[in-house]
């Protein structure tokens, strides 16, 4: 089976076609195109909605045929479109689902709407170039960690998801994000921050690791920004005629605020393999493609005696696309009449 896979939901616009036979444990990606409008949102220090959908309009349907060109396949090579129908932002979520209903219907095609959020945890279940790690076995804990949601899930097989647990504030991304405009640092935050924390010490600042110790799997990250927020002002207050903000300074900041955040979602996630007693922890969305973060998990799990494979996707597919949309298209297929696909803005995990 081959399925187009489409995502709009926020300055993405993704396309690819995915394939896989009925006992696959993985999909292999053929053909996956995405454009972004960031640049366009980088000047502005965060993503302006109607600039968002405007650009979706503009690329849809050139990044829908490029990604059809691409691999030579023709229309009647594909089985069925899978589309992001939420959550997001409501303009750019319309721009795929409206397509994707047009093509459903003149191509007459099955269409499987998919949540954004289980579609990051399916960027795992995407094959790697030379893919030689062992399959993802169920039960399973997946971290969806991204600019917009931190969760936890517990999912016990393909179409069987529990949430556990999610931010009550700011996701770690948005943190991450509005860290680096506190610092002045070009938006997306997250990257950027994983740069120059690369020469910083990440124990130079003690901030805070909110709720990591709190007995559920809910998440808070806004504290962590006002302590940076303080931190920053006092350094400035401290130094105000001096270089107040060296490269080090900058380097040490960006450390200390990131291996906060990676402490408690490496001591959350890993509580919740435990007591779930899970045989796999994916993690998933923009801030999975993190190295340290990846690294502190493994060197977590080795040090703790977990013997839980850790899964993580490619980095290119851990911010937002559409190959996770029709890898999760492809292991919850489940079509709906095109007339009943809308876009819910609102969507969560169910
Ligand atoms: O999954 P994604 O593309 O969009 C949402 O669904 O939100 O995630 C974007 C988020 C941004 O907050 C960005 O700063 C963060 O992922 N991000 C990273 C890295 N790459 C992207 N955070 C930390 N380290 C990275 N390498
Ligand atoms: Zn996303």
């Amino acid at each position: 089976m081959r399925i187009l896979g489409i995502e709009t939901s926020c300055d993405e616009t993704g396309a690819a076609i995915i394939e896989g036979k009925p006992r696959d444990h993985k999909v292999k990606l053929i053909s996956n195109i995405t454009s972004s409008s960031l640049s366009l949102h980088s000047k502005t220090g965060g993503i302006i909605p109607e600039i968002a959908s405007r650009e979706q309009i503009k690329y849809i349907i050139p990044v829908i045929k490029k990604t059809i060109e691409n691999c030579k396949l023709k229309i009647e090579d594909l089985d069925a479109i899978a589309v992001t129908i939420g959550p997001g932002l409501i303009g750019s979520l319309l721009v795929g689902v409206e397509t994707a209903r047009t093509l459903a219907y003149v191509w007459r095609k099955p269409i499987i709407p998919v949540n954004h959020l289980v579609g990051h945890i399916y960027a795992n279940f995407v094959s790697k170039i030379q893919d030689s790690s062992a399959d993802i076995k169920f039960p399973l804990i997946g971290l969806v960690v991204s600019g917009g949601h931190t969760d936890l899930v517990y999912m016990e097989k393909h179409k069987r998801i529990l949430w556990l647990g999610g931010t009550l504030d700011d996701a770690a991304g948005e943190a991450l994000d509005k860290i680096g405009r506190l610092l002045s640092i070009p938006y997306p935050g997250g990257p950027h921050i994983e740069e120059h924390a690369k020469n910083g010490n990440p124990n130079r600042f003690n901030f805070p690791r909110p709720m990591i110790g709190s007995p559920n799997f809910d998440f808070s990250f806004s504290g962590l920004k006002t302590a940076v927020f303080r931190k920053v002002k006092e350094i400035q207050q401290s130094a105000p005629s001096r270089e107040g903000f060296s490269a080090k300074t900058i380097a040490d900041l960006c450390a200390s605020s990131q291996q906060a955040i990676i402490d408690v979602l490496v001591k959350k996630t890993l509580d919740a393999a435990r007591k779930y007693r899970v045989k796999s922890i994916l993690l998933s969305g923009g801030v999975a493609a993190n190295s340290k973060l990846r690294e502190q998990f493994e060197l977590k799990i080795k040090n703790e005696k977990l013997k839980i494979p850790l899964f993580f996707p490619e980095k290119r597919l851990c911010t937002d696309n559409a190959a996770m949309i029709a890898s999760a298209g492809f292991f919850n297929y489940a079509p709906l009449d095109w007339r009943k696909v809308c876009a819910d803005p609102e969507l969560y995990f169910a």
